[in-house]
């Protein structure tokens, strides 16, 4: 099949997939999301994408009662339905359906939504373009909850200037981009905003972070302002489905091309890194 969708046991075409309106992620979005790859039906650190899966369920107090074995069952599933050899799979819990009342319903049971399709590794050598909004996110950007508007909104704007991404900043200081991480390069050194509740802690972030450091690059997990980020030798852009992707432009203006050497061993030892995992998960 192209793609595969499934809702509480069931399985269908994502196109005809079906779920009821009272499901609290419909009118609230009540609920938490994870993306992951797969790769020759694969999984790329499924373990970390279910630990902030679980960490996301506990601050939304959402109960979830089946174990990682079970769900990590039914991911399988969904993928090998899928013929592709380059999936990008979602999953999302939901707290209950329910009638709508803002509180908590009496008794709650859970809601899975998987979906799975076909979706090619990012082309890592072109340099991007981003454009700079605002961060008008909740305080909890760390919980990778449904509520995405802002996110949405962002990367709408970035669409329509011809940019693949917004980077956000709260008063100066950039947190992170709409779907994806961001990390410069100054001075031969890593730097990135620290995961705390300004950002998601990016599966892929994290990857870059252990991999400069195997690499002896030094690392800094301490936010940078926006005039530092114009000043920067290389950004990255860093996500599941993105992997790490150079910045070139910003707001149109040119930046960064000036250590594109330490640009590319990190891409490369990322690209190594992947794919020796995924032979690993045999
Ligand atoms: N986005 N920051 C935000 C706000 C994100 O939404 C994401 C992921 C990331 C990168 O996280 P990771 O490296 O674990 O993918 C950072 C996913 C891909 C999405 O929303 O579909």
């Amino acid at each position: 099949m192209e793609n595969i969708g499934y809702y509480n046991g069931t399985f269908a075409p994502m196109e005809q997939l079906s779920i009821p309106a009272l499901d609290r992620g419909v009118y609230f979005g009540d609920g938490v999301y994870e993306a992951l790859r797969v790769e020759r039906h694969r999984f790329f650190a499924l373990k970390e994408h279910l630990s902030r899966f679980r960490d996301s369920l506990a601050f939304l107090r959402i109960a979830f009662p089946m174990t990682d074995e079970a769900l990590t069952a039914i991911l399988q599933e969904a993928a090998d339905r899928v013929e592709s050899d380059s999936q990008q799979l979602y999953f999302q819990v939901t707290r209950a359906t329910a009638m709508r009342t803002h509180s908590f319903p009496d008794s709650c049971e859970a809601n899975l939504l998987i979906f799975s399709r076909g979706v090619p590794l990012a082309d890592q050598k072109e340099y991007r373009r981003v454009v700079v909004l605002p961060d008008t996110r909740w305080g909890h950007c760390n919980i990778k909850s449904l509520n995405l508007i802002p996110s949405v909104l962002a990367a709408e704007t970035a669409k329509e200037r011809g940019c693949s991404e917004a980077v956000f900043h709260r008063d100066g200081i950039v947190s992170e981009c709409s779907s994806s991480n961001l990390l410069m390069l100054k001075d031969g050194a890593l730097r990135t905003a620290p995961a705390d509740e300004r950002i998601l802690p990016g599966v892929t972030r994290a990857h870059f972070l252990m991999l400069a450091r195997e690499l002896g690059i030094p690392v800094d997990e301490t936010a940078f302002t926006l005039e530092e980020m114009l000043d920067a030798d290389e950004l990255m852009i860093t996500s599941t489905s993105a992997h790490g992707l150079p910045v070139g432009f910003v707001d149109d203006k040119p930046v960064c091309g000036r250590d594109e050497a330490l640009l590319r061993k990190l891409q490369k030892a990322y690209r190594a890194f992947f794919w020796s995992e995924i032979e690993a998960n045999q």
